[in-house]
């Protein structure tokens, strides 16, 4: 089974490996294959209906995978249940979105007093300004909007960069996602044949429907690669360089020493915004962030899941002077949505309770024990994979050395991750397959929860090995 990105469609092809863990690899998946068809009938069934009405029968073409997603029912705490009754210790924790965990007792009591008060006002509620506090202190940006998505908070974050800077041409890393608008759907996960040179990749479409003249406005470059960053920002045309601090869209791919103050260098050289899309990282990094982890000062910051406890939010804050353009009347930034007080509440539970200080840094901490013990299986069974963590998040990538760009990681083992994955959901460790995400230790994983995936992982590691 080869398994592909849904939204590029583009098989991964992996270095060549050890002919026998490919073998064993094989013989696990096929196994695996047949036990998961056998115990995921009911969500089989229900996919089958959903493809009549919607295309590849999810509501997002993230959600589809080979050979039919897990279909879910319950999820409470760290664990969900699908339609045929079996449990999954969550670990995806909807793409990171659920650092609160699935219904925290806090975000529960505020969603369900604010239930009692209205849903949508569209006029201010005392929570908005409340909220935007909470995202000031932590991100020592200044003033803050919201929106409904990590999609929003970047196509507005890059539309007040244009408008600050007069400029328009934008750039932004090979490999990373920022959302579906057209702008950033280029060259997320682009097949190499049409990417170009490594240290000057082309502009890829992601998609069908995006206009050319859009394409030619994004600039791409390599993660980790001033060079090629100074090369595009010397045109004098780039209205700002939106970036992952942390890139966790291709597993977790760390900066290199060094790489974002050089970043902020660079870009303030040459009268470019930085925009450091948090919307992954966000609280999972710890208090302030990615921003605050590595000390370096954006000009803009978006964010969305992790801040809304399971609701859908998104906010972008900045510094005063960019964010006055909104002030001005120069930028519009719009949405009825924006700031409706049932996510309002539920963000401020979960930034003040759930997820404060202390509960992140037991999970963090937790996470720390998790990688560890993962990279304990690796080094015992002399693996070609290795771990990476980053805040509370972690995980295994299939490939002996460390990743720094889009084309390390389509070096990586597919096979082998495949294999892990479709064995460990047929004992219960939910995530989705391949090398693109990781683990999330959420605020509500127990320290039994997240050890789980260390067992599950030792056992794969000995069938794998012996
Ligand atoms: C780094 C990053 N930015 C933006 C987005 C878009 O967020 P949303 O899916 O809420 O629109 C995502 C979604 O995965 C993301 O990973």
């Amino acid at each position: 089974m080869t398994a592909t990105h849904p939204t590029s469609g583009v098989a991964v092809d992996p270095e060549p490996i050890d002919p026998r863990l490919a073998a064993r690899a094989k013989a696990i998946t096929e196994r695996e294959l047949k036990a998961y068809s056998v115990r995921t009938e009911g969500s089989q069934r229900a996919t089958q209906r959903a493809r009549t009405v919607m295309p590849l029968g999810v509501p997002s073409s993230f959600q589809a995978y080979d050979p039919h997603p897990i279909v879910v029912k319950h999820a409470a705490g760290s664990r969900m249940v699908d339609v045929d009754g079996n449990e999954y210790i969550d670990y995806d924790m909807g793409f990171g979105a659920l650092f609160a965990g699935h219904m925290h007792p806090a975000v529960r009591a505020a969603v369900q007093a604010q239930l009692e008060d209205g849903t949508l006002y569209v006029t201010p509620c005392e929570m908005n300004a409340e909220v935007a506090e909470l995202l000031r202190d932590r991100y020592r940006l200044p003033m803050w909007r919201f929106t409904n998505s990590g999609t929003e908070a970047t196509m507005d974050a890059i539309r007040l960069a244009r408008g600050f800077t007069g400029r328009n041409r934008i750039v932004k890393v090979e490999g990373g996602y920022h959302g579906h608008h057209d702008e950033v759907m280029i060259s997320m996960k682009p097949p190499l044949e049409l990417a170009g040179p490594a240290d000057a990749p082309l502009s890829v479409p992601g998609t069908e429907g995006i206009a050319p003249d859009v394409v030619a406005g994004t600039v791409v470059i390599p993660y980790n690669d001033l060079a090629a960053l100074e090369r595009v920002l010397a045109s004098g045309d780039i209205a700002c360089f939106i970036v992952e601090p942390v890139m966790e869209n291709i597993g977790i791919c760390l900066p290199d020493d060094g790489y974002l103050q050089g970043v902020r260098t660079l870009t303030t050289q040459y009268g470019a915004l930085l925009i450091f899309d948090e919307v992954k990282t966000g609280i999972t990094a710890g208090m302030g962030g990615a921003t605050g982890h590595f000390g370096v000062e954006p000009d803009l910051v978006t964010l969305a899941k992790s801040i809304g406890g399971g609701f859908p939010v998104g906010a972008f804050g900045g510094k005063q002077e960019v964010m006055d353009l909104i002030t001005a009347g120069r930028v519009l930034h719009l949405g009825t949505y924006n700031g409706n007080p049932l996510v309002m509440a539920a963000t401020k539970a979960t930034l003040a309770e759930a997820c404060a200080a202390g509960p992140t840094a037991e999970a963090i901490a937790r996470n720390e024990r998790l990688v560890a013990a993962c990279q304990k299986v690796i080094d015992a069974a002399g693996l070609p994979a290795h771990t990476v963590t980053f805040g509370a998040k972690g995980c295994v990538t299939w490939k002996r050395d460390r990743v720094r760009n889009y084309r390390d990681y389509k070096t990586g083992y597919l096979d082998l991750a495949f294999a892990q994955w479709i064995h460990g959901i047929n004992r219960g460790v939910m995530l989705p397959p391949g090398l693109d995400e990781q683990w999330l230790v959420s605020v509500m994983h127990e320290e039994s929860d997240a050890m789980r995936y260390a067992d599950v992982f030792a056992e794969f590691a000995a069938e794998l090995t012996t």
